[in-house]
């Protein structure tokens, strides 16, 4: 077995994924705490979801930028994690790019959940886009975070349907369903040390006691 895994949440808004995870560990399906989440977004309703749980929530700026966690809010949020004691970080709705500073400070440690089959569709709104391009198949990923948008190494995806009926918003529902499966799966994984990277891709041990190997 690995390190237990000691999560610090990031998310923007509602705080879905947040809640699985949750749900996932107090059922006895993961073995892991989550110690703090952090929002971005005064108002984000993940607050409230942690709270509920006893889990410490807090509002920290990111300031001064917009759309991505960088220069003095990165370290805000460093700070934060590192207080905590987080020992792995999971992004689940944070509408920021992360940046080399957190990257560092928890490398191979950073997940992060997109809503479409990477590689197609990165960026904002993506279950919008893979229905207006026609796609038959949608999904989600579950990946660890690189320098990149959206293209570390790939550890799960799941795929639904596209309904001949589908409206951006259930399209993103039935994508929603997965996602709050897949993110618990891909922490499990995480949890047992038997994840290794080998270039691009994500290998799964199957010896009980291998370690933990660094990316390439
Ligand atoms: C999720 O669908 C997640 O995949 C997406 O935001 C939603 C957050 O929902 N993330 C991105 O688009 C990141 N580029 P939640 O707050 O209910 O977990």
């Amino acid at each position: 077995m690995g390190q237990k895994l000691r999560i610090g949440i990031l998310g923007s808004g509602s705080g879905s994924n947040a809640q699985s995870i949750i749900d996932a560990i107090e059922a006895g399906s993961l073995d892991a705490e989550v110690v703090c989440v952090l929002t971005d977004v005064e108002d984000a309703h993940i607050l409230a979801r942690a709270a509920a749980h006893g889990i410490p929530a807090e509002f920290i700026s990111a300031a001064p930028y917009k759309t991505k966690l960088d220069g003095e809010g990165e370290r805000r949020y460093i700070e934060a994690l590192q207080a905590h004691g987080a020992n792995c970080v999971v992004l689940a709705g944070f509408m920021r790019i992360v940046k080399p500073g957190l990257l560092r400070a928890f490398p191979q440690r950073i997940l992060n959940i997109h809503p479409a089959l990477l590689p197609a569709f990165s960026g904002m709104a993506s279950w919008k886009q893979a229905l207006d391009y026609g796609c038959r198949v949608a999904g989600c990923t579950v990946h660890f975070v690189d320098e990149g948008t959206d293209t570390g190494p790939i550890i799960v995806q799941r795929c639904v349907p596209v309904e001949e009926d589908d409206t951006p918003k259930t399209l993103h529902a039935r994508i929603q369903v997965e996602e709050h499966q897949a993110y618990p799966e891909a922490l499990r994984l995480l949890a047992s040390g038997r994840l290794r990277v080998v270039g691009r891709r994500v290998v799964v041990d199957s010896s009980e006691d291998a370690t933990e190997v660094p990316g390439t």
